[in-house]
């Protein structure tokens, strides 16, 4: 898992994108496509509690909110959040709330999920391996973490100045995953997001890793 030093993106950057968000048809397209693969890969119902942590503008959970019982979407970005928390008010939903959370600094929230999604937001997370130990202990006992994310890259997805994890290794994260305290550790390609670069285009593939909380 590298990770290149210099610019951070936090929560100000993201702030600043949170109203043009919705408008790009790739974020919204990747969407779409991890929501019907986390449809494939966990049977959803409307007893679960879900979180969505790095929830953005909620491009993933509102997709899932009528096969869930509540999704929290979580976020260390104010400007994300009030973008969601308007479009939960325009769609007039019952079963989503919101929540300011880095988990890295913030107590976790004392309630436990059946289900954790999170879209492109992991490699943001300096510390890997402590995200996944949170995770494992939000989760109830079986329940499920979907993990949308880059596969590893050289660092041109962002550019080599901007301090993220470089996308993940499937082997490395299955193994970090288990480490954690999951089971039944899977992953399928999802989508792939094609980027312009002086040389060409080039493709970064999405992967989807689905785990599971052992049940005891
Ligand atoms: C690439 S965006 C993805 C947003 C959304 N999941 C989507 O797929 O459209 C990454 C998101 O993660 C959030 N984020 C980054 N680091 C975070 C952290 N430590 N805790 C919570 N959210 C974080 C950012 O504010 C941003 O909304």
């Amino acid at each position: 898992m590298t990770r290149a030093p210099n610019l951070q993106l936090d929560a100000a950057h993201f702030d600043a994108k949170a109203r043009q968000w919705d408008e790009n048809p790739v974020f919204r397209e990747r969407a779409l496509k991890i929501a019907e693969a986390i449809r494939r890969t966990v049977p959803l119902n409307r007893a679960m509690h879900a979180l969505d942590y790095g929830c953005g503008t909620g491009l993933l959970s509102f997709p899932l909110k009528d096969e869930l019982g509540f999704i929290l979407m979580a976020d260390s970005s104010a400007g994300m959040l009030a973008v969601a928390n308007e479009k939960i008010a325009a769609q007039e939903v019952t079963n989503m709330a919101t929540l300011q959370l880095d988990l890295m600094a913030d107590p976790a929230p004392s309630r436990a999920f059946d289900l954790i999604i999170t879209s492109m937001t992991l490699h943001h997370v300096p510390d890997a391996d402590r995200i996944l130990h949170i995770f494992h202990d939000l989760l109830t006992p079986g329940g499920h973490l979907c993990i949308a994310d880059l596969d590893q890259e050289d660092g041109s997805f962002h550019g080599p100045e901007v301090d993220v994890h470089h996308g993940f290794d499937r082997g490395d994260l299955q193994k970090r995953t288990e480490r954690a305290g999951f089971t039944d550790v899977c992953f399928e390609t999802v989508f792939s997001i094609a980027k312009e670069h002086e040389a060409g285009t080039r493709d970064y593939p999405v992967f989807l890793m689905r785990a599971r909380r052992a049940e005891s």
